[in-house]
């Protein structure tokens, strides 16, 4: 049945000249058909290459809105339109041009888990995968870091040089991690490597042998030696790796970990949105539409991040 689902969305998208993005936290039936998986630092650098006409986005707005601003010409669709990240609307442009009106030496750095209209105010977006490196790399010492407190305080701590303040934002689903989770995690599977992304609270992350984006997550657990893992991240990471290394053993570090707003994308709707985008008026399709002066602005922070964490 779900078989059958997909044949037909791989005869739309090529009929359609479609192509299919799906962040990693997706299911493995959305991320079988996709042209390009990844965390949100790959899918912003292969949009910006897509020769496709139609791009389908399978992953929260903010995703769909980057591809976007880097695609400008093609057009892009969200295959689920409720999907939207919590952390992405925390904080709104006012706030922060009223921060850099007093602070004007301050340079912004925003995670790409935020709004276009946020990214207007922003000096720099970054990833979860290319924040460090491009904290590093910036020759501003003093930085305002938005909107995740955990992911910019794992930044901080390990650029020592720079004065990086901090706002209280950050991912629910990750920040609903206790340290009591982790020890039990860790006294239940003691010989378990244990994985972690750093939007989850330090008091967790510093029970951790690797912390990093799901990239990272996924890299490393593919090169280590290490027969058991356990995960801090969006639970669909576990099974994922779970099938692809049926040698190895991966446990989650707490079933909380789950993001509702990357689970309400079906391959259903992946259908659906093939159907729609080919014309048929049963079916409905959720193109992302934006100002082109709203492009131009918050894409400047985005052309930064490519070429800073390239
Ligand atoms: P990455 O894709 O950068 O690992 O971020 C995880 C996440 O929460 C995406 O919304
Ligand atoms: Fe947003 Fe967190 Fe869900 Fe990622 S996991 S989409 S940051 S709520």
């Amino acid at each position: 049945m779900i078989r059958d689902i997909q044949d037909k969305i791989l005869e739309l998208k090529k009929k359609y000249d479609i192509c299919i993005l799906a962040h990693s936290y997706q299911g493995a039936e959305i991320l079988e058909v996709a042209d390009i998986t990844g965390d949100s630092y790959k899918l912003s650098v292969e949009a910006a290459k897509v020769s496709n006409a139609n791009i389908l986005m399978c992953g929260v707005h903010f995703m769909a809105e980057t591809a976007k601003m880097l695609s400008p010409d093609k057009r892009v669709y969200l295959a689920n339109p409720d999907a939207g990240c919590p952390m992405a609307e925390q904080m709104d442009p006012e706030m922060i041009e009223a921060i850099k009106a007093k602070e004007p030496d301050r340079k912004v750095v925003c995670y790409i888990n935020t709004t276009a209209a946020l990214k207007t105010v922003c000096d720099v977006c970054v990833t979860s995968s290319s924040a460090l490196k491009i904290v590093k790399g910036m020759d501003a010492k003093k930085i305002l870091f938005i909107p995740d407190i955990n992911l910019g305080t794992f930044v901080a701590e390990a650029c020592p040089d720079k004065d990086v303040m901090l706002l209280n934002g950050g991912c629910p689903v990750h920040a609903s991690v206790t340290e009591e989770d982790v020890l039990a995690a860790k006294a239940a599977h003691p010989n378990a490597k244990v994985l972690v992304h750093p939007e989850c609270r330090p008091a967790v992350t510093k029970h951790c042998d690797y912390a990093g984006s799901t990239s990272g997550i996924m890299d490393y657990a593919a090169k280590s030696d290490a027969k058991e893992f356990i995960i801090g991240t969006e639970i669909s990471i576990v099974e994922h790796l779970q099938l692809k290394y049926p040698e190895k053993k991966f446990y989650p570090m707490s079933k909380k970990i789950v993001c509702q707003n990357m689970k309400l994308t079906t391959i259903m709707d992946v259908l659906n949105s093939c159907k729609a985008i080919g014309g048929d008026a049963d079916c409905d399709k959720h193109e992302i539409i934006m100002d082109a002066e709203l492009i131009a602005k918050a894409k400047v922070c985005i052309d930064e991040m490519i070429r800073l964490g390239g």
